[in-house]
């Protein structure tokens, strides 16, 4: 099969080489996909170029998130599944198999059915950015009749995030850094969207709070914004580092009672991640997930949908095997 490896960490165009390689078959427990669309997130970069290494074992095929279909079953698991359209996630830890390849295997439990419907483009757009998102928004609990803000709403963990708090009965509110992105916000569901640079952003923020969750990106810019809008039962989840860390203002923080989460997929509770996958996949057949603009690149140009990531693309960048 035709699939997308690099063996040594390093910028993109050196190190990742697109090669014919023995399609894997699926061991016990796994299932082999069809892959049809391989979506890229920011680890995605930031592993491969070494920024936030992650061990490579031989070699590694990129991507954790993909669509596609099963067409082949491991020892263990319902011979049933093979035909099924199914979208993946963490397709990439612990096992070199990612989705940037015709082919890929991964434990049958990371390979979801896509509900009829579902474009796979979408389902391909879903792993790291919805399970993040879903993990910020439910950690601390149900969000019925609670008020949300997401930080970076036109972003692609901030999209998902507006979506599934919405359909879980959340008033949302989103900042981003201009109309265009506003509009992507208000698409996905936020209402207020706010500039975060303007200077009276929290007052146009006030009608919501205290808020209950604030899904946040950028601590260190944002806190003094967030702490204006925090109370004892507002939880700020942070999911990103910045270049720099930030210094925590502990008297202003204990002056609002709020707290603190981090969130890092890898080392979400299994249990967690899987809850994740069904409730994303129950709003998705409810039809409350959407697709954001969507940039394509054939397999070949790997490389190049990587460098686009990384260079802040709006939207998610999907490679085509
Ligand atoms: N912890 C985890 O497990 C986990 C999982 C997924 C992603 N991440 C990390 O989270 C970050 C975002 O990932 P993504 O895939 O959602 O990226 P993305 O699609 O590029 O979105 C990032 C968004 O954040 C916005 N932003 C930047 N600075 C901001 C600020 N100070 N306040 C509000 N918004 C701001 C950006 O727009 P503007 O610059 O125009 O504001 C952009 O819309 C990346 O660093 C990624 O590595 C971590």
């Amino acid at each position: 099969m035709k699939a997308a490896v690099y063996d040594r960490l390093g910028p993109a165009a050196e190190v990742l080489r697109v090669v014919e390689i023995d399609r894997p078959e699926p061991g016990p427990g796994q299932v082999r996909v069809r892959v049809e669309a391989s979506g890229v997130n920011p680890t995605d970069w930031k592993s491969r170029s070494g920024a936030t290494p992650r061990p490579v074992d031989g070699f590694q095929v990129p991507h954790h998130d993909g669509a596609g279909v099963i067409d082949a079953v491991g020892e263990g698991v319902d011979a049933a599944r093979t035909g099924q359209r199914v979208w993946l996630w963490m397709a990439a830890a612990g096992q070199p198999w990612g989705t940037a390849a015709e082919w890929c295997v991964v434990p049958a439990e990371q390979a979801v059915p896509l509900p009829d419907g579902v474009s796979a483009e979408l389902g391909a757009s879903l792993g790291v950015p919805a399970m993040t998102a879903h993990r910020c928004l439910f950690a601390d609990g149900p969000l019925e009749g609670c008020s949300v803000l997401v930080a970076g709403g036109a972003g692609a963990v901030g999209h998902f995030a507006i979506e599934l708090a919405r359909h879980a009965g959340a008033r949302v509110a989103a900042t981003v850094s201009g109309p265009a992105k506003a509009e992507l916000a208000r698409r996905a569901g936020a209402d207020p969207v706010v500039n975060y640079r303007d200077d009276d952003a929290a007052g146009q923020l006030r009608s919501l709070a205290p808020l209950d969750r604030i899904v946040e990106l950028a601590l260190g810019a944002n806190l003094a914004l967030d702490l204006a809008l925090a109370g004892p039962a507002t939880t700020i989840v942070d999911y990103a580092a910045e270049p720099q860390d930030p210094v925590l203002p502990v008297r202003a923080c204990m002056n609002a009672n709020v707290t603190l989460r981090f969130v890092l997929l890898y080392g979400v509770p299994r249990p967690a991640l899987l809850q994740a996958a069904a409730d994303i996949t129950a709003a998705l057949s409810d039809g409350a997930l959407t697709e954001l603009p969507v940039t394509r690149f054939p397999l070949d140009q790997v490389a190049q949908a990587q460098e686009a990531v990384q260079a802040g693309a709006v939207g998610k960048v999907l490679v085509i095997p």
